[in-house]
């Protein structure tokens, strides 16, 4: 293979992705060339990815455990912090156990790649998220792509396979590009109609959503329904690394059957301490959640009112829609020159160019007047 003319090629397709370098990630503010920025562009949705709490009990795990883990877990054991963390969040999502995993990508690659085969017809949500993808893709299942959040196509598709014996859906509860939410509750009845596993990915609801901040499962009251739940702790916890629940057999058969549990050395002791206190601040200050919901809420109700289009958002991941990559591109040019940092995402890696905002707690509604001062300005010199 020629990368030069393979990277000639991505470019062409305006496919071409660099990696930013930047200097500090500071509160609300992030650091690049030179300059400060507000940003709307991290999943620090309650603003945990610096609290001093948090890096003083991941300190301290430093000293005791040391730096590494040494060896997967099943090799070299597990830490008691993993017990801990694993223990916590079955109790929380109302499941006989967790099982924790070093990033949702790795996950969902061996969950999936675990729990279906040539046998099973994953049903899958157009617009999930990549891993889930591959996921599918590595366990050589069949994949039934289902139009996004339509449950119609969806029974459809189910009607078709209705012989199948071993059917799994698995969705998003919150979509990453779009903000909007899963209809969970008329999945589960069709789950009672034609009998499928299901499995969410919690991702962007997690630490969000519901009482405690556990997701779209539990504001919707659906633990007992869903079979497979997982989440990931490098969004609202601020930290790394993810995990699943559900009943102690499957959990067990995951022990036994995942490649990208068993063949990888797990993350530190100090970063999973990090990730239980993470989880355990969500739950005592409610307000981070709260707060967060209602910017959100005023942001999208604003953006509404100026005349942008955001597509069908309800959380705090807002895109604001875009004819062509030209007018999203021009907007983030010159958003960036007014110290506002939101990335353009472009067709084909969405279907419609945008900016996405991801709201953190951190972002008062000053700031977010500002943003839209800014962006209607940008407006009227397009007018
Ligand atoms: C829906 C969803 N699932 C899984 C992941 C992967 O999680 P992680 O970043 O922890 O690997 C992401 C990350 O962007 C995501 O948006």
């Amino acid at each position: 293979m020629d990368y030069k003319i393979e990277l000639e090629k991505l470019k062409e397709a305006f496919l071409y992705r660099e990696i930013k370098k930047i200097e500090k990630l500071e509160g609300k503010y992030i650091f690049f060339e030179g300059k400060k920025y507000l940003d709307f562009s991290s999943s620090n949705y309650l603003g945990l990815r610096d609290d001093r709490r948090i890096i003083e009990i991941m300190k301290k795990a430093l000293d005791e455990y040391g730096v590494g883990s040494g060896a997967s877990r099943l090799v070299v054991g597990t830490a008691k912090v993993f017990e801990e963390l694993e223990e916590y969040l079955a109790k929380l999502k109302n499941k006989d156990k967790a099982l924790f995993f070093n990033s949702g990508y790795d996950l969902n690659l061996g969950v999936i790649s675990a729990i279906a085969n040539k046998g099973t017809y994953v049903f899958c949500d157009k617009l999930n998220h990549a891993s889930i993808y591959d996921g599918i893709s590595l366990s050589k299942s069949n994949l039934i792509r289902y139009k996004h959040n339509d449950i119609k196509d969806l029974e459809r598709n189910l009607e078709k396979y209705k012989g199948v014996e071993d059917k799994l859906l698995v969705t998003d509860t919150v979509f990453s590009m779009d903000g909007d939410k899963a209809k969970l509750k008329e999945i589960v009845k069709l789950k009672d109609k034609y009998g499928f596993r299901i499995m969410v990915d919690e991702a962007h609801a997690g630490g969000v959503l519901g009482e405690n901040g556990m997701g779209l499962v539990e504001a919707e009251n659906l633990y007992e329904r869903i079979d497979i739940i997982m989440g990931t702790f490098s969004k609202a916890y601020g930290g790394q690394g993810a995990y699943v629940v559900g009943d102690k057999d499957f959990i067990e058969y995951l022990i036994n059957k995942t490649r990208s549990l068993i063949y990888t050395t797990s993350l530190p002791p100090s970063i999973v301490a990090g990730n239980l206190e993470a989880l355990k601040i969500s739950i005592n200050e409610k307000f981070r959640k709260e707060t967060l919901k209602e910017n959100s809420e005023y942001l999208r109700e604003t953006l509404n009112k100026e005349g942008f289009f955001i597509g069908e958002s309800e959380t705090q991941i807002i895109p604001v829609i875009f004819d062509s990559n030209e007018e999203a591109l021009f907007y983030y040019e010159e958003l960036l020159k007014k110290g506002i940092y939101l990335p353009a995402i472009r067709k084909p890696t969405v279907m419609k160019a945008r900016l996405r905002i991801s709201l953190g707690y951190k972002i008062e509604k000053i700031d977010i007047d500002y943003l839209i001062n800014a962006l209607v300005e940008i407006k009227n010199t397009l007018n």
